[in-house]
């Protein structure tokens, strides 16, 4: 048995450009990945079948072809059983469905024996869904194309997030249809050597979601989860993720992330809150001691 597990997604920032013949929009983002996530069992099986599972597993009633067995189905035609057990709300802007398709590109790529390197892997879910590449790296990356071109952020800090979502459903499509002022993508993308929260945010600052807008006047209960986030004390940036509809603040640590999940959770019950983190990457500590003057010679 394989257990692979699918972070969630979040878009720290998201810049659109103009809509391209093919019908898609080019697009900049700096993608993150939470410790949150889905998780997905495989293992060996005659045929191939997916069971579902978890807080979440109702939200794919009725859907006809999971994703995860589209992407099964691209990596071969063998047999797999498959659980899914769906920790994050459907259809929400922080890439469940796209990160269970690439945990079982991932996963199914193991267990089946085939071989094929992350590239081969991200090209195969590039034909799959525009957030799948990044979610078969799963660290944080700038993504620009469609989604599909991906260089890897060269470090970042560990970062309290707190995860929002009041519940809404709002179609990727729809969102992108809405659109009306655009960023552009001609910013010369940074290497992305975020030494500490601070200098991440000094980045962020000088970028937006640009699908933020079209969201809310599709959903405006959006605009309520931002303003209650926004207002709770250690939130130092909140935004959107992706399409929609879910939220995320960045905290100044986890203590105030947790009360803040407490304090939301209170106030509005019906609302998804989910306090993680994203983890560290990247970042070489020196160890203490290591400076310990010149070398005797000879040594
Ligand atoms: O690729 P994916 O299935 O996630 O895209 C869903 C829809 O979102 C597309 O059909 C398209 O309308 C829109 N989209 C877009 N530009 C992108 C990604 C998605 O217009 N870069």
């Amino acid at each position: 048995m394989i257990t692979e597990h699918a972070p969630a997604k979040i878009n720290l920032f998201l810049h659109v450009g103009d809509r391209r013949t093919d019908g898609f929009h080019p697009l900049q983002s700096l993608a993150v990945f939470t410790a949150l996530g889905d998780a997905l069992a495989m293992e060996a099986g005659p045929d191939l079948s997916l069971a579902v599972d978890g807080p979440f597993a109702r939200g794919l009633d009725g859907e006809g072809d999971n994703l995860v067995l589209r992407a099964a189905r691209a990596l071969g035609q063998q047999g797999a059983r498959l659980t899914l057990t769906k920790n994050l709300p459907v259809a929400s802007g922080i890439g469940g469905g796209s990160a269970d398709a690439a945990a079982a590109l991932r996963g199914l790529n193991r267990l089946w024996e085939l071989g094929k390197d992350d590239a081969a892997l991200t090209e195969l879910g590039a034909g799959l869904g525009s957030d799948i590449p990044a979610c078969v790296m799963s660290a944080p990356c700038f993504m620009e194309g469609r989604g599909e071109l991906l260089r890897r952020a060269e470090s970042m800090p560990c970062l309290p997030i707190l995860l929002v979502n009041p519940g809404v459903a709002v179609p990727t499509k729809d969102v992108f249809a809405a659109l009306e002022t655009r960023s552009g993508v001609e910013m010369v993308l940074p290497r992305g050597r975020f030494s500490d929260t601070a200098d991440l945010l000094r980045f962020l600052e000088t970028t937006r979601n640009d699908l933020e807008a079209p969201a809310r006047r599709i959903q405006p209960v959006i605009s309520e989860v931002l303003a209650a986030m926004g207002a709770l004390a250690g939130a130092l940036l909140v935004r959107m993720s992706g399409s929609g509809a879910t939220c995320f603040g960045i905290f100044a640590d986890e203590d105030c992330c947790q009360r803040a999940a407490d304090v939301l959770r209170q106030s509005h019950p019906d609302w998804w809150v989910s306090p993680t983190l994203v983890p560290e990457s990247g970042i070489v500590h020196e160890a203490p001691g290591q400076d310990i003057g010149p070398t005797p010679d000879g040594l």
